[in-house]
């Protein structure tokens, strides 16, 4: 009987923390609430933002307004055009857009600060209530504005990235020392391909692309360069490329196989039946208790 109720303490302990984790609350700080984004909300922006958007984000939430959001999720992801997510204030966005909370991943380090902005203006476009909160520093950009180009060098076997800025004459002329991150694109985000580098004179730099990098079928592979900028006082956008320059590799689809990361009906067979013999065994042990606490109280009244 001892060992019974050892048993029984230590699923119950499994048990409630099992709840605890599906009900998992995503609390805001109160001071990100007020975050407001340091630019104003324009078509252009908008339009990078959908971009980002069909890149990083449909393949759970759909397409704003379609109600199309993967139905086996869990939490649901739900339309992000709808009031739960839109009566939600733009820094709550961007904390939650920030943080994620599984299965949503971070955006952390996936997306830049601007690019997370850039996907709340254009998810801002299904709301016609919408009136943008005064940006930071009141939209007047002092800093520099730079754009990035790149190329992939075959006879060298690098990656070339060329930075031109904007001068006070509105003419484009090479610029030194920006910092520059070059990413390949995976699953799920981006990963970067050594170290941040900074422009030389002529306003280029080189990366070395390993040889043994996965690519598609055709072992094509998608590159994002961008400027590596914490202070916010560059103003560029990142550029994505495609080049076949990796192995070429015949991998499945993310969801085509059973994997645990998959949507319920494609989970392990190993996890559902771990899950369904734990929810097995609990719920026996529950009933072998109950019946003998009513064992023991027929004995008491003979
Ligand atoms: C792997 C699936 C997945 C991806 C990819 C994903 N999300 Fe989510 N997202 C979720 C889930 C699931 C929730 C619900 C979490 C919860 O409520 O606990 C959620 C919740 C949210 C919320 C809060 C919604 C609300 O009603 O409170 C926002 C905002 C959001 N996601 C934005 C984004 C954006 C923007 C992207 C792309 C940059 C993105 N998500 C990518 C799965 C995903």
């Amino acid at each position: 009987m001892r060992f019974r109720n050892l048993l029984l303490f230590i699923f119950i302990i499994c048990w409630a923390s099992l709840m605890r984790t599906s009900a998992q609350q995503w609390v805001v700080p109160d001071d990100q609430k007020g975050k407001v984004a340091p630019f104003m909300f324009s078509p252009d922006l908008q339009k990078q933002g959908e971009g980002i958007y069909t890149k990083n984000c449909v393949s759970c939430h759909g397409m704003p307004g379609k109600d199309n959001w993967v139905k086996q999720l869990s939490p649901p992801p739900g339309d992000l055009a709808m009031v739960k997510a839109q009566k939600q204030s733009d820094g709550e966005l961007f904390y939650r857009i920030t943080t994620g909370k599984a299965p949503m991943p971070e955006f952390r380090n996936i997306l830049s600060e601007d690019e997370r902005w850039w996907v709340i203006s254009f998810l801002r476009t299904f709301n016609p209530k919408y009136v943008q909160p005064n940006p930071a520093g009141k939209g007047v950009f002092t800093g520099k504005v730079v754009k990035l180009q790149m190329t992939y060098d075959s006879v060298q076997k690098k990656v070339k990235v060329f930075a031109t800025e904007l001068t006070k004459e509105r003419t484009m002329v090479a610029s030194e020392g920006i910092g520059i991150m070059l990413f390949v694109k995976r699953y799920f985000g981006n990963m970067q391909l050594g170290d941040p580098k900074t422009t030389g004179k002529q306003g280029l730099v080189l990366f070395d692309f390993p040889t043994d990098l996965p690519g598609d079928k055709e072992g094509k592979v998608e590159l994002i360069c961008r400027v590596n900028d914490a202070s916010g006082s560059i103003s560029s956008s990142p550029v994505t490329s495609t080049y076949a320059i990796g192995v070429p590799t015949n991998k499945p689809g993310l969801t085509e196989t059973r994997a645990w990361w998959s949507t319920r009906d494609k989970a392990p067979v190993w996890i559902i039946l771990a899950y369904t013999i734990s929810v097995i065994v609990v719920w026996s042990i529950i009933i072998s208790i109950v019946i003998s606490v009513i064992g023991i109280r027929k004995l008491n009244r003979t």
